[in-house]
Protein backbone atom coordinates (compact mmCIF):
# COMPACT_ATOMS: atom_id res chain seq x y z
CA UNK A 1 0.00 0.00 0.00
CA UNK A 2 1.52 3.25 -1.17
CA UNK A 3 -0.23 6.35 -0.04
CA UNK A 4 1.96 9.50 -1.29
CA UNK A 5 1.37 13.02 -2.01
CA UNK A 6 2.88 14.76 -5.51
CA UNK A 7 3.92 18.78 -4.32
CA UNK A 8 4.84 21.30 -6.77
CA UNK A 9 3.96 24.50 -8.19
CA UNK A 10 1.62 24.58 -11.83
CA UNK A 11 3.11 23.12 -14.45
CA UNK A 12 5.34 21.39 -12.49
CA UNK A 13 4.28 18.01 -13.86
CA UNK A 14 2.02 16.72 -11.17
CA UNK A 15 -0.48 15.18 -13.57
CA UNK A 16 2.39 13.65 -16.11
CA UNK A 17 4.42 11.95 -12.99
CA UNK A 18 0.84 10.31 -11.82
CA UNK A 19 -0.28 9.32 -14.67
CA UNK A 20 3.07 7.04 -14.88
CA UNK A 21 2.68 6.03 -11.45
CA UNK A 22 -0.77 4.80 -11.70
CA UNK A 23 0.61 2.95 -15.22
CA UNK A 24 2.96 0.67 -12.78
CA UNK A 25 1.90 0.93 -9.20
CA UNK A 26 -2.21 1.12 -9.94
CA UNK A 27 -2.80 3.89 -7.07
CA UNK A 28 -5.87 5.65 -7.47
CA UNK A 29 -5.36 9.12 -8.44
CA UNK A 30 -6.94 11.88 -6.53
CA UNK A 31 -6.19 15.44 -8.20
CA UNK A 32 -8.25 18.70 -6.46
CA UNK A 33 -7.72 20.13 -9.78
CA UNK A 34 -9.49 17.62 -11.59
CA UNK A 35 -12.69 17.13 -9.41
CA UNK A 36 -13.10 20.45 -9.17
CA UNK A 37 -13.08 21.25 -13.16
CA UNK A 38 -15.22 17.96 -13.37
CA UNK A 39 -17.38 19.72 -10.69
CA UNK A 40 -17.62 23.02 -12.89
CA UNK A 41 -18.74 21.12 -16.25
CA UNK A 42 -21.38 19.10 -14.08
CA UNK A 43 -22.77 22.57 -11.99
CA UNK A 44 -22.69 20.95 -9.38
CA UNK A 45 -22.77 23.34 -5.81
CA UNK A 46 -19.45 22.85 -5.47
CA UNK A 47 -18.01 22.99 -9.11
CA UNK A 48 -20.11 26.54 -8.64
CA UNK A 49 -18.71 27.64 -5.98
CA UNK A 50 -14.78 26.77 -7.05
CA UNK A 51 -15.41 27.98 -10.07
CA UNK A 52 -14.56 31.82 -9.23
CA UNK A 53 -11.92 30.89 -7.01
CA UNK A 54 -10.00 29.02 -10.15
CA UNK A 55 -10.70 31.30 -13.26
CA UNK A 56 -8.76 33.73 -11.20
CA UNK A 57 -5.73 31.42 -10.43
CA UNK A 58 -6.87 31.59 -6.38
CA UNK A 59 -7.23 28.87 -4.11
CA UNK A 60 -10.70 27.48 -3.35
CA UNK A 61 -11.03 27.49 0.35
CA UNK A 62 -9.47 25.28 2.80
CA UNK A 63 -12.32 23.64 4.00
CA UNK A 64 -14.24 22.93 0.59
CA UNK A 65 -11.30 21.10 -0.64
CA UNK A 66 -10.69 18.93 2.70
CA UNK A 67 -14.15 17.78 2.67
CA UNK A 68 -13.78 16.68 -1.22
CA UNK A 69 -10.47 15.30 -0.44
CA UNK A 70 -12.32 12.96 2.45
CA UNK A 71 -15.26 12.00 0.81
CA UNK A 72 -12.92 10.83 -1.73
CA UNK A 73 -10.48 8.96 0.44
CA UNK A 74 -13.52 7.52 2.40
CA UNK A 75 -14.32 5.78 -0.76
CA UNK A 76 -13.78 1.92 -0.98
CA UNK A 77 -11.62 1.71 -4.68
CA UNK A 78 -8.34 3.04 -3.07
CA UNK A 79 -7.07 -0.65 -2.64
CA UNK A 80 -3.55 -0.13 -3.59
CA UNK A 81 -3.18 3.34 -2.30
CA UNK A 82 -3.63 6.41 -3.36
CA UNK A 83 -1.62 9.62 -5.09
CA UNK A 84 -2.95 12.79 -3.50
CA UNK A 85 -1.70 15.76 -6.80
CA UNK A 86 -2.81 19.30 -5.61
CA UNK A 87 -3.78 18.87 -1.95
CA UNK A 88 -2.93 20.00 0.20
CA UNK A 89 -1.69 22.90 -0.90
CA UNK A 90 -1.44 24.93 2.83
CA UNK A 91 0.04 24.14 5.77
CA UNK A 92 -3.76 24.39 7.57
CA UNK A 93 -4.92 21.77 4.45
CA UNK A 94 -1.76 19.78 5.47
CA UNK A 95 -2.92 19.95 8.91
CA UNK A 96 -6.65 19.09 7.88
CA UNK A 97 -5.14 16.38 5.89
CA UNK A 98 -3.63 15.14 9.15
CA UNK A 99 -6.56 14.40 10.53
CA UNK A 100 -8.68 12.56 7.50
CA UNK A 101 -5.56 10.21 7.62
CA UNK A 102 -5.77 9.71 10.92
CA UNK A 103 -9.19 9.08 11.15
CA UNK A 104 -9.63 6.81 8.34
CA UNK A 105 -6.19 5.02 9.17
CA UNK A 106 -4.13 5.93 6.43
CA UNK A 107 -0.65 6.55 7.03
CA UNK A 108 1.12 8.52 4.38
CA UNK A 109 4.21 6.79 2.97
CA UNK A 110 6.10 9.04 1.49
CA UNK A 111 5.73 13.00 0.28
CA UNK A 112 7.52 13.79 -3.19
CA UNK A 113 8.01 17.48 -4.67
CA UNK A 114 8.86 17.94 -7.94
CA UNK A 115 10.55 21.42 -8.53
CA UNK A 116 11.46 23.79 -11.22
CA UNK A 117 11.82 27.39 -11.99
CA UNK A 118 9.16 30.06 -12.68
CA UNK A 119 10.33 30.34 -16.32
CA UNK A 120 9.96 26.73 -17.24
CA UNK A 121 6.45 26.51 -15.35
CA UNK A 122 5.52 29.44 -17.75
CA UNK A 123 6.18 28.09 -20.43
CA UNK A 124 4.72 25.20 -19.90
CA UNK A 125 1.49 26.18 -18.54
CA UNK A 126 1.00 28.69 -22.13
CA UNK A 127 2.11 25.33 -24.11
CA UNK A 128 -0.18 23.13 -22.78
CA UNK A 129 -3.75 21.99 -24.40
CA UNK A 130 -6.15 19.59 -23.36
CA UNK A 131 -8.64 16.80 -24.98
CA UNK A 132 -12.26 17.73 -24.49
CA UNK A 133 -13.58 14.51 -23.99
CA UNK A 134 -11.26 12.58 -21.91
CA UNK A 135 -9.38 15.12 -20.47
CA UNK A 136 -5.63 13.88 -21.50
CA UNK A 137 -2.97 16.73 -21.25
CA UNK A 138 -0.60 17.09 -24.24
CA UNK A 139 1.98 20.66 -24.83
CA UNK A 140 2.67 22.03 -28.54
CA UNK A 141 6.51 21.38 -27.69
CA UNK A 142 6.72 18.79 -25.48
CA UNK A 143 4.08 16.16 -26.03
CA UNK A 144 2.22 16.39 -29.51
CA UNK A 145 -0.67 13.75 -29.85
CA UNK A 146 1.31 10.86 -32.45
CA UNK A 147 -1.30 11.41 -34.82
CA UNK A 148 -2.04 15.12 -35.11
CA UNK A 149 -5.27 16.77 -34.10
CA UNK A 150 -6.54 13.35 -32.58
CA UNK A 151 -6.60 12.47 -28.58
CA UNK A 152 -3.95 9.35 -28.35
CA UNK A 153 -6.10 8.26 -25.52
CA UNK A 154 -9.50 8.67 -26.62
CA UNK A 155 -9.43 9.32 -30.55
CA UNK A 156 -11.40 12.70 -30.06
CA UNK A 157 -10.72 15.74 -31.96
CA UNK A 158 -11.46 18.75 -30.33
CA UNK A 159 -9.11 20.49 -28.07
CA UNK A 160 -9.20 23.65 -25.58
CA UNK A 161 -6.87 25.79 -22.89
CA UNK A 162 -7.76 25.49 -19.65
CA UNK A 163 -8.93 28.91 -18.39
CA UNK A 164 -6.28 29.05 -15.82
CA UNK A 165 -4.02 28.63 -18.22
CA UNK A 166 -3.90 31.86 -20.06
CA UNK A 167 -1.14 34.32 -19.16
CA UNK A 168 -2.82 36.85 -16.99
CA UNK A 169 -4.21 33.59 -14.96
CA UNK A 170 -0.77 31.92 -14.88
CA UNK A 171 1.10 34.62 -13.13
CA UNK A 172 -1.63 34.79 -10.03
CA UNK A 173 -1.65 31.23 -10.15
CA UNK A 174 2.10 31.01 -9.56
CA UNK A 175 2.05 33.95 -7.21
CA UNK A 176 -0.63 32.15 -5.02
CA UNK A 177 1.08 28.80 -5.20
CA UNK A 178 4.41 30.24 -4.34
CA UNK A 179 3.46 31.26 -0.97
CA UNK A 180 2.58 28.23 -0.16
CA UNK A 181 5.41 26.06 -1.60
CA UNK A 182 8.75 26.54 1.52
CA UNK A 183 6.15 26.17 4.14
CA UNK A 184 4.66 23.04 2.78
CA UNK A 185 7.98 21.51 2.22
CA UNK A 186 9.14 22.27 5.50
CA UNK A 187 5.75 20.13 6.83
CA UNK A 188 6.56 17.64 5.33
CA UNK A 189 10.87 17.74 5.42
CA UNK A 190 10.22 17.76 9.23
CA UNK A 191 8.47 14.52 9.50
CA UNK A 192 10.62 12.79 7.57
CA UNK A 193 8.33 11.88 4.79
CA UNK A 194 9.78 14.64 1.87
CA UNK A 195 11.67 13.83 -1.34
CA UNK A 196 12.54 16.41 -4.18
CA UNK A 197 12.84 15.73 -7.29
CA UNK A 198 14.42 18.06 -10.05
CA UNK A 199 10.82 18.39 -12.59
CA UNK A 200 12.72 20.24 -15.01
CA UNK A 201 14.30 16.85 -16.06
CA UNK A 202 12.28 15.09 -19.30
CA UNK A 203 9.27 13.25 -17.90
CA UNK A 204 11.19 9.66 -18.37
CA UNK A 205 13.69 10.83 -16.35
CA UNK A 206 11.29 12.32 -13.72
CA UNK A 207 9.55 9.21 -13.53
CA UNK A 208 12.91 7.26 -12.94
CA UNK A 209 13.62 9.72 -9.66
CA UNK A 210 9.91 8.77 -8.54
CA UNK A 211 10.22 5.60 -8.96
CA UNK A 212 13.64 5.14 -7.24
CA UNK A 213 11.71 6.34 -4.38
CA UNK A 214 8.48 4.28 -5.12
CA UNK A 215 10.21 1.00 -5.01
CA UNK A 216 11.15 1.08 -1.93
CA UNK A 217 7.95 1.26 0.12
CA UNK A 218 6.90 -2.09 0.88
P1 LIG B 1 -4.72 21.99 -10.55
O1 LIG B 1 -5.49 21.47 -11.67
O2 LIG B 1 -4.14 21.07 -9.58
O3 LIG B 1 -3.58 22.92 -11.16
P2 LIG B 1 -2.10 23.24 -10.70
O4 LIG B 1 -1.66 22.90 -9.36
O5 LIG B 1 -1.97 24.65 -11.07
O6 LIG B 1 -1.24 22.24 -11.53
P3 LIG B 1 -1.37 21.90 -13.04
O7 LIG B 1 -2.40 20.86 -13.25
O8 LIG B 1 -1.50 23.16 -13.82
O9 LIG B 1 0.09 21.37 -13.33
P4 LIG B 1 0.70 19.90 -13.17
O10 LIG B 1 1.74 19.97 -12.12
O11 LIG B 1 -0.34 18.86 -13.05
O12 LIG B 1 1.44 19.81 -14.57
P5 LIG B 1 1.13 18.88 -15.86
O13 LIG B 1 1.57 17.50 -15.60
O14 LIG B 1 -0.23 19.12 -16.40
O15 LIG B 1 -5.58 23.07 -9.77
C1 LIG B 1 -6.31 24.05 -10.48
C2 LIG B 1 -7.01 25.00 -9.53
O16 LIG B 1 -7.93 24.27 -8.70
C3 LIG B 1 -6.14 25.77 -8.54
O17 LIG B 1 -5.56 26.91 -9.12
C4 LIG B 1 -7.17 26.09 -7.46
O18 LIG B 1 -8.00 27.16 -7.85
C5 LIG B 1 -8.00 24.82 -7.41
N1 LIG B 1 -7.43 23.87 -6.45
C6 LIG B 1 -6.91 22.65 -6.73
N2 LIG B 1 -6.43 22.05 -5.62
C7 LIG B 1 -6.65 22.92 -4.62
C8 LIG B 1 -6.35 22.90 -3.24
N3 LIG B 1 -5.72 21.85 -2.66
N4 LIG B 1 -6.71 23.96 -2.48
C9 LIG B 1 -7.32 25.03 -3.02
N5 LIG B 1 -7.62 25.13 -4.33
C10 LIG B 1 -7.29 24.08 -5.12
O19 LIG B 1 2.20 19.51 -16.87
C11 LIG B 1 2.09 20.84 -17.37
C12 LIG B 1 2.54 20.88 -18.83
O20 LIG B 1 3.93 20.57 -18.90
C13 LIG B 1 1.84 19.85 -19.75
O21 LIG B 1 1.67 20.42 -21.02
C14 LIG B 1 2.82 18.67 -19.79
O22 LIG B 1 2.71 17.95 -20.99
C15 LIG B 1 4.18 19.36 -19.65
N6 LIG B 1 5.14 18.59 -18.86
C16 LIG B 1 4.91 17.95 -17.68
N7 LIG B 1 6.02 17.37 -17.19
C17 LIG B 1 6.99 17.63 -18.11
C18 LIG B 1 8.38 17.30 -18.17
N8 LIG B 1 8.97 16.59 -17.19
N9 LIG B 1 9.10 17.74 -19.22
C19 LIG B 1 8.49 18.48 -20.20
N10 LIG B 1 7.18 18.81 -20.21
C20 LIG B 1 6.45 18.42 -19.16
MG1 LIG C 1 -2.46 18.84 -12.95
ZN1 LIG D 1 -9.08 12.26 -25.24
Amino acid sequence: MINLILLGLPGAGKGTASERIVDKYHLTHISTGDMFREAMANKTPVGLEAKGFMDKGNLVPDEVTAKLVEERLSQPDIVAGFILDGFPRTTAQAELLTDILDRLNKPLSSVIALEATEKVLINRLSARFMCKQCGATYNKFTKKPRVEGTCDRCGAHTFYQREDDKPEVVKNRLEVNEKMNAPLKDFYQKQGLLTVINGEQGPDVVFAAVDAVLSKIN
